[in-house]
This record gives C-alpha cells, sequence and structure tokens, in this order.
C-alpha cells in the first residue's frame, strides 16, 4: 500500500502563530499513522490578493501555482485556520481562491479539491478558538469538491495552552489534535488502497 499524501498548512504567516503549532501535533498524528506529510508555510509563498485582470494579463503567479500543484500531488490536507473577525483570514481564502483557478481551457475545474479529504483545527486566544471560521472553511471546502471529516478540534486561550516543548497543556487537545492526522491518515488509505 502506498502512504497517504497529505498537504499541512495553516492560514497564518505568523512567527510564533498558535495555528502552525496546533498543525505540527496532527501532523506528527498523521506521520505517526504512515502518512508522508508535505508542511507548507505561506511564508514562503507570497502571493498576491487574487485579481482577475493580473490573472488575465499574467496568468497565475509562480507560488500560487506551486502551491496548486502541491494540492493536486497529495490526497487530502490539513488545515489550521485562525479566525479574525469571525471568519476566515484573507491569507487562506487567498490562497484556496488562486488554487481554485484553472491553468488552461483543458484543465478541469477544481483539480486541486475535487475529491480530496480534508481534517480542520483552530485556535485563538478568545474562548471560541476559532470554531466560527472553521464553520466558513468547512463550508467552502465542501462546495468546491473537498469531503470534510466530521471531527474538528478548536482550542481556546491558545495563548496558554501549549507546553513549552510544542505539545497542548490538555491531554484531551493534545489526543484530540493527534486523532485528527492519524483518522485523515486512516481514510485516505481506505480510499486510495
Ligand atoms: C483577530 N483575532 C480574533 N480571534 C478570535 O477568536 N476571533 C476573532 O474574530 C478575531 N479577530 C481578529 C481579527 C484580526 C484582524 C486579528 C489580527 C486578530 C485574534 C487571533 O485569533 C489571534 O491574533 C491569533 O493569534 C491568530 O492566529 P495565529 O497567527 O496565532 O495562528
Amino acid at each position: 500500500m502506498h502512504s497517504p499524501k497529505i498537504l499541512a498548512f495553516a492560514g497564518s504567516t505568523r512567527k510564533d502563530s498558535y495555528n502552525k503549532k496546533l498543525l505540527k501535533i496532527a501532523v506528527a498524528g498523521a506521520q505517526e499513522a504512515g502518512a508522508a506529510v508535505t508542511v507548507v508555510d505561506f511564508i514562503d509563498l507570497p502571493m498576491p490578493i487574487f485579481n482577475e485582470d493580473l490573472e488575465a494579463s499574467e496568468g497565475m503567479p509562480a507560488n500560487a501555482l506551486k502551491f496548486k500543484q502541491l494540492m493536486v500531488a497529495h490526497h487530502g490536507f490539513l488545515i489550521a485556520s485562525p479566525e479574525y473577525n469571525s471568519s476566515i483570514t484573507a491569507l487562506l481564502k487567498n490562497s484556496i481562491d488562486w488554487a481554485s483557478r484553472s491553468v488552461s481551457k483543458d484543465e478541469k475545474p477544481l483539480v486541486a479539491f475535487t475529491g480530496k479529504i480534508a481534517a480542520l483545527m483552530s485556535a485563538s486566544p478568545g474562548g471560541l478558538g476559532g470554531i466560527r471560521s472553521l464553520v466558513t472553511v468547512r463550508a467552502m471546502l465542501e462546495n468546491i469538491g473537498v469531503m470534510v471529516l466530521p471531527a474538528q478540534r478548536s482550542i481556546v486561550k491558545a495563548h496558554e495552552a501549549f507546553n513549552a516543548d510544542g505539545s497542548l497543556k490538555s491531554d484531551a487537545d493534545q489526543a484530540a489534535v493527534k486523532s485528527l492526522g492519524k483518522s485523515l491518515a486512516e481514510i485516505i488509505s481506505k480510499l486510495h488502497p
């Protein structure tokens, strides 16, 4: 059997991002379950704000194309989504918008998304842990052909939630986030034996 291939990314480029930290835990869970995981930090793939005129005149920017090709090359996604003003970050939305575009007339629409599987998580210093962003991410992904796992986890008071080694202080949260990675790897293995 091939290893499930998972692409992991967070909707924050902040150096000390809680969502990037959270993502690492889920990534470890997926790797322990046998997945080959590629982690993307959007700080390494800066993209302009999507603009159809820019797309028409210059095509897809190189970093957007890189991200889209990475999505195409993986079976599923681990996504950690911060919450800005009760919704998702512009960074995450913009990256997904670029990746949703076809690069030629011959290419099927939404090749980076159709038939993929995703698991979601969020972290915020607030009392809701960013869960409102996940409502938006889930709806958006499902509308573009991604099957999103029912299980998800939102970490409240994220500024107090992590140990120095990057693990979560709450054993229940740590286990739940790891299990997101594991479940995603297992489901991909079943669907792509
Ligand atoms: C926030 N933050 C925030 N948090 C939240 O729980 N609900 C919200 O609606 C918002 N809104 C919001 C708007 C803007 C513009 C900023 C910059 C921040 C706080 C946010 O959760 C916090 O900055 C996190 O640390 C962001 O995630 P990372 O970068 O730590 O992953």
